[in-house]
């Protein structure tokens, strides 16, 4: 009997890259790294992550000395971090993977002291631009195919969209285009750097995460979409309204997919018959998984065969153990 394609694994071409699936691994801040050095355990993790012509997405990624949160995430800073994320994107590219770096600065959310977008003097813009810049450009000479910029989920990028926390009265602060021009200049910078079809961006229009969150997230969304299309960038990558806490469930995504011209990808909540449908419908191009990567770094081939899903545990989600609840979740057996 021929083996029956499931629609999330049908081949899909993402501008220059040519991928085998659409499930693809979202970004997971798994805080095992040391002084913000990925370590070698997270060759092994990203390795059994990885499938052939899969796409992975990395763990937030800070792209500056001033843009630490959490002591145990990663960085992209200098060329010593190049150096450690060297041997992890060599493991995801020896076994075909594709694989982005999520480019993260956590804004007023940082452990230094880096206030809100409000109190960011305006001539300390364009050093943050710079950052994002150098940190795109160490991630390709790390080896990576791509970056995602992280503009979801109430950190930098997502508070000077936000309406709730920028309470700017400069040029990136007001109405929708000051407060979205931030984000735009960070891509025009890393698209200069390193390429259009080598840029993503993740955005969280409904999420209210870190009280970031905007009167009109349809708006934000729609006018965001249409940004990004004029950058030509590879991929937009949208959070679900639905399962953010206090939001209501019938908000979509649909606008955004139908605003923005290249990939669109989705996450948020989704199971295998609900990533069929989102690739059957035309709702998304692309479906990234979080919490099942966590649990089965298997995921594709699970989804294939409908094999049962490992549940995952959340008390090892940010556990500093390099194996434990990380890389010592069972494969399928067969
Ligand atoms: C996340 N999420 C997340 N998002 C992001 O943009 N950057 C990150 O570093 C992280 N880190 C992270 C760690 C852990 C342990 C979890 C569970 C989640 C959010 C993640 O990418 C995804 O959007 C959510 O998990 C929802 O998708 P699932 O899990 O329902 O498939």
């Amino acid at each position: 009997m021929a083996k029956q394609i499931i629609p999330l694994m049908t081949r899909y071409q993402m501008g220059p890259f040519t991928l085998s699936h659409r499930v693809v691994l979202a970004p997971l801040g798994r805080q095992r790294s040391y002084d913000y050095m990925p370590q070698p355990h997270a060759i092994l993790y990203y390795s059994q992550i990885t499938s052939p012509g899969g796409l992975l997405i990395s763990e937030a990624t800070a792209i500056s000395e001033n843009g630490k949160a959490y002591t145990r995430a990663s960085g992209i800073w200098t060329k010593e971090h190049v150096e450690a994320w060297k041997p992890v994107v060599s493991a995801v590219h020896d076994k075909g993977g594709i694989f982005f770096c999520q480019l993260w600065h956590p804004g007023r959310f940082s452990h230094f002291g880096v206030p809100v977008p409000s109190a960011i003097k305006t001539e300390e813009i364009p050093h943050l631009i710079a950052d994002y810049r150098n940190a795109a450009r160490n991630a390709i000479d790390a080896g990576f195919d791509g970056v995602e910029i992280h503009g979801a989920h109430g950190f930098l990028v997502d508070q000077f969209m936000k309406d709730s926390v920028n309470h700017r009265t400069d040029r990136y602060g007001g109405n929708l285009e000051n407060r979205c021009r931030f984000a735009l200049e960070v891509m025009e910078a890393v698209v200069d750097e390193i390429g259009a079809e080598r840029v993503g961006m993740r955005l969280s229009p409904f999420s209210n995460f870190l009280d970031a969150y905007d009167s009109n997230p349809e708006a934000l969304g729609v006018y965001m979409a249409e940004a990004l299309n004029k950058f030509n960038i590879v991929y937009a990558h949208f959070v679900e309204a639905r399962h953010e806490k206090g939001v209501a469930m019938d908000r979509s995504l649909l606008p955004m997919r139908k605003a923005f011209k290249n990939t669109f990808m989705v996450a948020g909540g989704y199971d295998r018959d609900e990533g069929n449908k989102a690739i059957s419908s035309g709702k998304a191009d692309l479906v990234a998984y979080g919490r099942f990567f966590i649990s089965n770094p298997d995921l594709p081939k699970r989804f294939q065969l409908n094999a049962p899903l490992n549940a995952y545990d959340r008390s090892t989600f940010y556990t500093p153990d390099p194996v434990v609840g990380y890389t010592d979740y069972p494969f399928l057996e067969l």
